[in-house]
């Protein structure tokens, strides 16, 4: 047993030390994956076994946001569509919001780019180092993680104080989305994270995981994917595909906002698949600031005496490093909340 874990400990540094990630390895040209990303039964995790829903006629709601701000009965329907996504879904996709498919094309190019480099350009921005804000990682929990997720990361912690393009990779410099962040009247968050993914293809998708079932701490994820797919969700207890559209933006919820509603409003289990046929790309903007130390409880105006508060006022940070959330235990906020009755 202990020459296991420990031939494990130096299979993951060893692939650490490449720093060159998981596409380091297919461009090596593995045919099957090492036994650190490998799902067995022991680190499958929860509803894995549960069926995919393949009925094309269900999906996550699709918003048509053109001309909201120009009719106003239309915006009241729109609104009215968001607010449902967000109650039975906790994920929507918006299409027509604005944003040109080419800037959305050009963003998802550029993290091509930077990932498809030469491995010595992408090398200098390996870090595991949390404080970092911009860094390129394969697996952040590498070495505490019961199994890997076969894909790279490149993070860019984006803020007031962020003024410098000249601390981006250049391969994804010219980025409008990167350059211009405009968080200044999210109030709430005044901090996003993008978390930039790259899925390679898998020689054996069956045994591994892209990223693994789990819903995301913040308020808001809005995400642009590539064509390729792979991203699920998981509702009335199966999995349905978030098929891509193109030009589209795919919206979840996070745990703050079920916190924050009162549970009015979903944060939504989701996971993303390996595959054989091609490389994928997710461009995630992560609103929140773990960092913030305001707390937040359930909005005053959502509550009544049939009604009452579930949640105690609790800050990002309590939320980001709560355990049974990392874990994405099942019911991880009904735990938060019986903690503080309890206390
Ligand atoms: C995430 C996530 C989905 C994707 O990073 O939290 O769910 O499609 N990503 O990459
Ligand atoms: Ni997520």
């Amino acid at each position: 047993m202990g020459s296991i874990t420990c031939d494990r400990v130096s299979e993951l540094k060893a692939f650490d030390d490449t720093k060159a990630g998981v596409k380091g390895l297919v461009d090596a040209g593995i045919t099957t994956i090492p036994q650190i990303f490998i799902q067995d039964h022991h680190t499958k995790y929860k509803f894995d076994d549960k069926p995919i829903c393949r009925d094309p006629k269900i999906s996550i709601p699709i918003i048509n946001l053109q001309r909201i701000h120009k009719d106003s009965s239309l915006r009241s329907q729109v609104i009215d569509q968001i607010r449902s996504a967000c109650e039975e879904w906790g994920f929507f996709q918006v299409i027509n919001h604005g944003i040109p498919t080419s800037i959305l094309d050009q963003a998802v190019d550029g993290i091509r780019r930077f990932f498809e480099q030469d491995v010595e350009v992408k090398q200098k921005y390996y870090s595991r180092d949390y404080s970092k804000k911009i860094k390129y990682c394969s697996n952040l929990n590498l070495y505490s993680a019961p199994t890997l997720f076969w894909k790279d990361t490149l993070s860019c912690v984006m803020g007031r104080d962020f003024s410098n393009p000249e601390d981006l990779p250049e391969a994804c410099r010219d980025n409008d989305h990167i350059q211009q962040p405009n968080v200044e009247n999210i109030g709430c968050v005044e901090e996003m994270t993008i978390g930039n993914s790259y899925y390679p293809e898998c020689p054996q998708p069956e045994l591994s995981i892209g990223i693994a079932t789990h819903s995301d701490p913040g308020f808001v994820t809005v995400l642009i994917q590539d064509q390729i797919g792979g991203l699920q969700v998981f509702h009335e207890d199966q999995w349905f595909d978030i098929a891509p559209v193109p030009g589209a933006l795919v919206v979840n919820l996070g745990y703050m906002m079920q916190l924050i509603t009162n549970d009015k409003f979903k944060s939504a289990y989701h996971r993303v698949l390996s595959n054989k046929e091609g490389s994928r790309i997710s461009i995630g903007s992560f609103f929140m600031n773990n960092s913030c130390s305001r707390r937040y409880g359930p909005i005053k105006e959502l509550l009544s005496e049939v009604n009452p508060p579930l949640y105690p006022e609790i800050t990002l940070k309590d939320i980001y490093n709560n355990q049974s959330l990392k874990n994405n235990e099942l019911s991880a906020l009904d735990k938060l909340k019986l903690a503080s009755q309890s206390g």
